[in-house]
């Protein structure tokens, strides 16, 4: 048989064809093979694989310079030599710490390292249980009570529903049950004592191990922030969560934990600038102790005024649906108390002004959310006071570091917290004119408009802010004028059309 030149063409095309089926064919093959032996290719940690069954032990809280991680790991792993255990520390620990070098121990630096993907930073990838049980350092397990078991088999069988479960560490630092109030609003975190003989707590003080849902637990905020039992409670007691007290304890390697004063010293150090961190960080500026005791984070007379120039009257704490920081609600309160006493003392008539004296009319305090203090003075009686009258002249800072100025925006006087602290009360000189009270200067304000004089003939004292301050007669009928009807009864933020109460609360 004779083959043409074009069949022998189209022969060959045909070959052709087939081999570039056969080579895609194959092609193809061979990548649905890669993709069951990797099933996640590189993102493996990204695609989470299911929690198995079982818990994790997670130490967070040590210091580097002095620690037993590595006997408390042992101890652990003479429970049980599978369990997986997990060291979370902020940097490579040094002196280094010399742990078993087991697949289930794994010590994950919080610090990452511009080398190295994100995943190898986060504790997540290496907590891949059901459960996860925060143990502190010195915590020593016992192979006989096999307590995380017990722990476990506690938080599954329990009837009341929590979402954590505590064991106390017999340490120096009994446990103690404390119910925590955190308002965020408030700027305030406020322990109270459980009722004795609790069980059911929001918060617990002393020495713990913890367990809980580990998808609870990576859910938090910050659920690595030390002091690690503190912030887990404070976020924690924001989502309505309880923690159950159980019957089983650890004990400690040997006490004290710390072999040397000066050590002790450092930690205690260290566990004082975490505490400020955080309570700094979560927004909280009050903390009220179980015993009454309060503690002020932020806001003195050194420190600058914690939030910053006030736009369209609408201080930026509301938009972060906070009101005033309590501590700068103090330092207002100090500084009117001080400023009415020296008017009193030294003969210049005033009285509570503008929202101030709403906030009297209220609840006989400042308004939660208000960010300055507002007097009426008689312009007439300005000279009377030596401090004003020196603040003609520029500002004056007194001998209890209050400075006393006349503001730049117009004719009022203005004295601030301290120098660098700029909360302050405002001075509005009125002068009566045919029956009516009015000055030179006017702000863009509803309420800031003339009125009557009968309302300060006579003036009364109201409480305000702990003391008693003059305030205009017929409140209720000087508000009105100025706010409008209602306007005690029906708080609202002082530029609704940017923040309203309504809407952001
Ligand atoms: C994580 O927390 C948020 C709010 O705190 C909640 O709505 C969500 O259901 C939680 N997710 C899981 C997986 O628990």
């Amino acid at each position: 048989m004779r083959i043409t030149f074009c069949q022998g063409v189209l022969a060959v095309a045909i070959a052709v064809n087939l081999l570039i089926l056969h080579y895609i064919s194959s092609l193809q093959q061979r990548l649905l093979q890669h993709h069951r032996d990797h099933p996640h290719h590189g993102s493996r940690p990204l695609l989470c694989p299911p929690l198995k069954p079982g818990l994790t032990v997670l130490i967070r809280e040590f210091e580097d310079f002095e620690n037993y991680i590595p006997d408390v790991v042992r101890s652990f792993l003479k429970q049980d030599p599978e369990l997986n255990i997990v060291v979370a520390a902020d940097r490579l620990p040094y002196p280094p710490m010399l742990l078993p070098n087991a697949p289930n121990i794994h010590v994950v630096l919080l610090k990452p390292s511009p080398d190295r993907p994100a995943y190898e930073f986060k504790p997540e990838t290496y907590v891949r249980t059901e459960y996860v049980a925060l143990v502190p350092d010195g915590v020593k397990a016992d192979t006989a009570t096999a307590q995380l078991e017990q722990m476990l088999e506690e938080f599954r069988s329990s009837q009341t529903k929590v979402e954590m479960v505590a064991a106390p560490v017999r340490s120096p630092a009994p446990l103690r049950c404390l119910n925590l109030k955190v308002s965020l609003k408030e700027w305030t975190a406020e322990y109270m004592p459980a009722p004795p003989a609790s069980r059911l707590c929001t918060a617990l003080t002393g020495e713990a191990v913890v367990l809980l849902r580990t998808k609870d637990f990576f859910n938090l905020s910050r659920p690595l922030a030390r002091p690690l039992l503190t912030s887990l409670f404070v976020q924690t007691s924001l989502r309505g969560w309880a923690v159950r007290v159980l019957d089983v304890s650890f004990s400690l390697l040997h006490q004290p934990l710390l072999t040397s004063a000066h050590n002790q010293w450092k930690a205690d150090n260290l566990a004082k600038a975490n505490r400020l961190r955080l309570f700094q960080d979560f927004g909280l500026k009050r903390v009220i102790l179980e015993d009454g005791k309060e503690q002020w984070f932020g806001c003195s007379k050194e420190t600058p005024r914690c939030f910053g120039t006030i736009h369209d009257d609408t201080p930026e704490y509301l938009y972060q649906n906070r009101w005033t920081p309590p501590c700068c609600l103090r330092a207002l309160r100090e500084t009117a108390k001080y400023v009415i006493n020296i008017l009193e003392t030294s003969g210049v008539r005033y009285w509570l002004e503008g929202g101030t004296l709403l906030g009297a009319a209220r609840h006989q305090d400042i308004i939660p959310w208000d960010y300055d203090v507002d007097l009426g003075v008689y312009l007439e009686d300005i000279p009377n006071c030596e401090l004003l009258r020196n603040a003609e002249s520029g500002s004056v800072v007194d001998e209890k570091g209050f400075v006393w100025e006349k503001a730049i925006e117009g004719d009022f006087y203005r004295v601030q917290y301290s120098e660098h602290n700029h909360l302050h009360v405002d001075l509005w000189p009125f002068y009566p004119k045919n029956g009516l009270m009015t000055k030179d200067t006017w702000m863009d304000h509803r309420q800031d408009i003339e009125f009557p004089e009968h309302f300060l003939k006579p003036l009364v004292p109201v409480p305000f802010a702990g003391f008693l301050a003059l305030a205009p007669n017929d409140l209720r009928g000087f508000l009105e004028l100025k706010f409008g009807e209602g306007a005690i009864e029906k708080p609202e933020y002082p530029n609704p059309a940017m923040k309203s109460l309504e809407k952001g609360s």
